[in-house]
């Protein structure tokens, strides 16, 4: 049974929550938030013990330490955690910075403690179908890929931190590196970011809109990321490639939502599929699991590998830190006007 701490009690904290609560291996035991009202209502939802900071509850007897706390804090708690020799989920971006991430990556490779970053796209059932074809090889190499996710600005965020560019890094790191992640996992890192944004009042590019080039695979790329959509937008993710042998399509709005085009002519809808309660789980998860999509995939796979004694490479800390790294080139290319070599 891998003993769980939780830190950050908002949006995210309430979905990582549901799912250490839904699996067997796993028993929330500790959950953390200045938050007197958030710290007392998942004690209570989940039997957890509750603590008003990260620092208190890393005394407690917990094997790893998820952390859902907002951006601009996850260096310090990583690092933090690392030192009380916990392992360590924590939500992307793995931080604000690439300089950041190297403290980060230090602090566990000396405290010798498992880390993964929480790129929940590499588990989403869609996307990661998507790989399935691509690593099979039967639709040949990819030539060019796109990428879409928009959304309506994220109102619940605790004291509005997603808005100020300092704490969250816009659009682009929030929101964007999820595709951005994605494009380099399947097709290489690039060698050219260029991009072009709009801004908002805070300063912050929080619609952005980037091409690649030059990836490892020979393949183009570009991605679309808003968070500043009308509230009555949807939010919907997308991707499109266009192989030698076919083309697939994803669309989170539309069902079925997967399409694979081969270029010999046909249309096929490959099967998904939809992560599974386990059947002694399901303490303290409310809803379908399903609705929890990738996150409970991705959760369970890093729970599991503690349980297994292995480390997790699903997502390695360099692949995330690279991650940060193209936000940032294209941030500073939407801001320069000139393509960033990386
Ligand atoms: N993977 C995804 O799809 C996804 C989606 C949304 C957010 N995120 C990421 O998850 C993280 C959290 O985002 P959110 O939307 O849940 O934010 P949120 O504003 O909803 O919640 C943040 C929580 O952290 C708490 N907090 C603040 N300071 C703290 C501290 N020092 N110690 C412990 N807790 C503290 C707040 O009280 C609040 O409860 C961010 O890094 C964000 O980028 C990922």
């Amino acid at each position: 049974m891998i003993k769980v701490g939780l830190a950050g009690l908002g949006f995210m904290g309430g979905t990582h929550a549901q799912c250490h609560a839904a699996l067997p291996n796993a028993e929330l035991a500790a959950v953390a938030d200045p938050e007197q009202d958030r710290r007392e209502k998942f004690a209570e939802q989940y039997g957890a013990k509750p603590y008003a900071s990260l620092e208190e509850m890393l005394q407690a007897d917990i094997d790893m330490v998820d952390i859902t706390m907002p951006t601009y804090l996850h260096k310090d708690a990583v690092v933090a955690a690392a030192a009380a020799g916990k392992h360590i989920l924590c939500e992307k971006p793995m931080a604000l910075n690439p300089a950041e991430c190297d403290e980060m990556i230090a602090a566990v490779e000396k405290a010798g403690v498992k880390f993964m970053v929480a790129h929940v796209i590499r588990f989403w059932p869609e996307y990661a179908v998507i790989k399935e074809i691509l690593d099979s090889g039967r639709l040949g190499k990819v030539k060019w890929a796109s990428a879409s996710r928009i959304s309506p600005p994220p109102t619940w965020a605790w004291n509005q931190w997603i808005f100020d560019p300092k704490h969250s890094g816009g659009a682009v790191l929030d929101l964007h590196i999820h595709d951005l992640d994605f494009l380099a996992w399947i097709l290489g890192k690039p060698k050219v970011v260029s991009a072009a944004g709009v801004k908002t009042k805070t300063g912050g590019l929080d619609t952005v809109l980037t091409t690649m080039t030059g990836h490892e695979s020979g393949a183009v790329s570009y991605a679309e990321g808003c968070l500043e959509m009308a509230e009555g937008q949807p939010f919907t993710m997308a991707l499109r490639l266009n192989l030698e042998g076919g083309s697939i399509e994803f669309n989170s709005r539309l069902s079925p939502s997967l399409l694979v085009a081969p270029a010999g002519g046909g249309v096929e809808h490959p099967h998904v599929p939809q992560p599974e309660v386990p059947s002694s789980g399901s303490a303290g998860a409310s809803g379908n699991i399903s609705d929890l999509g990738g996150y409970f995939v991705e959760v369970k796979y890093f729970v599991d590998c503690l349980e297994a004694g292995e480390t997790p490479d699903k997502v390695t800390p360099q692949e995330a830190k690279l991650a940060v790294e193209l936000c940032l080139a294209a941030t500073r290319s939407a801001e320069t006007g000139q393509p960033v070599s990386l």
